[in-house]
Parts: structure tokens; sequence; C-alpha cells
């Protein structure tokens, strides 16, 4: 299992000592969200943030757009440092197009659905990209409750993406807790993205170990 912390949950007061932290632990990735108060209605970050953050890691930045018309944007956040750029499909009107224009800049592509999104709108897309962000929450705010019907989402995906002999990873991103990431993983995600989980946890390594563990 591939473990994502998101950044969101972090304190940006200790930006430095949280991503050594990540780094000195088994998380796999780092998780950036970036919302523009259009597509979710909160802000997070953008560019410096990102910058700093690359700075500080090898391990994949893994960036995901909660922005309309990311398409404006994808050349700097390439030079930001993203490693994988996830866009929404209820951001983008060209989204084929726009996946092109992410691995023509090298990198990997990514689809991000929200929770009323069916799976099987990717159905045309998914030889193309190297991700799909499944949304167990609404997007916009770290800290809420996972969606049960999520994990039917899960098995849908798993499915079309292994008749299809493909090798497309499943992100489930928003509500990850010790106690749901087993059912997680056994309908058949690749990555776990968890905010809150890891960083209000007293032990934030520990829990990513428990995780990986999973
Ligand atoms: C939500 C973000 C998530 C969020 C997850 O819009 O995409 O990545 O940070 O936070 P938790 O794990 O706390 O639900
Ligand atoms: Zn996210």
């Amino acid at each position: 299992m591939i473990i994502a912390p998101s950044l969101l949950a972090a304190n940006f007061l200790r930006l430095e000592q949280e991503c050594n932290m990540l780094n000195e632990s088994e998380a796999d990735w780092f998780h950036l969200d970036v919302m523009d108060g259009s597509f979710v209605p909160n802000i997070s970050f953008g560019f410096p943030i990102i910058k700093q953050v690359r700075k500080t890691t090898e391990k994949i930045c893994d960036v995901h757009l909660m922005i309309v018309e990311p398409e404006k944007y994808a050349e700097q956040f390439k030079n930001a440092g993203a490693d994988i750029l996830t866009v929404h499909i209820e951001a983008c009107r060209h989204l084929h197009r726009n996946i092109q224009q992410i691995k023509a800049l090298g990198m990997q592509a990514g689809v991000a659905v929200n929770p009323h999104t069916p799976v099987n709108l990717l159905k045309d897309i998914l030889a193309d990209i190297d991700l799909v962000c499944l949304m167990s929450v609404n997007p916009g705010f770290g800290g809420q409750s996972f969606i049960p019907y999520s994990i039917e989402k899960i098995k849908q995906l798993r499915k079309m993406i292994d008749d299809a002999g493909l090798k497309v990873k499943i992100e489930v991103d928003g509500g990850v807790t010790l106690q749901n990431a087993g059912q997680i993983a056994e309908a058949g995600a690749h990555v776990l993205v968890a905010g809150n989980t890891i960083f209000s946890s007293k032990d934030p390594k520990v829990t990513i170990r428990t995780l990986k563990l999973i």
C-alpha cells in the first residue's frame, strides 16, 4: 500500500519539521491539496508552498488540484515540483486534452472524481492516465467522515482497471482512518491519502507505519 500523507493537516508554522518527519517515516508520497475557492468552498495554498516542500524531499509530490481551469497552471505546477498532477473530471471541459498536456510536461496524470461522479465516466480515459483519485468525502476540507458508498466505487473501478489489463492506481482521498483502511485496501485501493489520521495522531510515524502494514 502506498501511503500519501496530506500536508493540509500539517502545522504550517513548522512545515520543514513536518516534511522532515515524513521523510524519516515510511510515507511514500507527499499529497498536496490545492484549492481555489471556486471549484471548492475553501482556499488552501499554491506554488510558493509547493516549491518549499519540494526542496525538503525526494519523495513523490502528488499534487491534487481542486481548481477550475487547471490547464492554465499545469506548467507552473511542474516548475514548482509536482511529479503527479491530478485534475478533477468535474473541473475539465476537455479532460483528454488536459491529460495530454500534463503528460507532455513530464508529469504523471491523475483524474479525481467527486462522490457523486460515477466511476464508469472514466472508461474512455482510463488507458491514458496513471491514477484515479477517488474522493471519499466532498473535496474542500480535511477531517470529514468517509462516505461508505465509496467502497462500492473502489470495487467497481478496480474491476474496470483489471478487466482492461491496465496499471492505473486507485488513490482514496478523504476520511481514511486506522479503522476503515483495511476495508479500503480490501476493496482494491493502491494509495491511501490521510491527513488528520496522521497529523493529529500522537506519533505520526507509527500511524504511517500502521497504515502501511494494513
Ligand atoms: C480534501 C482533500 C484531502 C484531505 C484529506 O478535499 O483532498 O486530501 O486533506 O484529509 P483527511 O484525511 O483529514 O480527510
Ligand atoms: Zn486531496
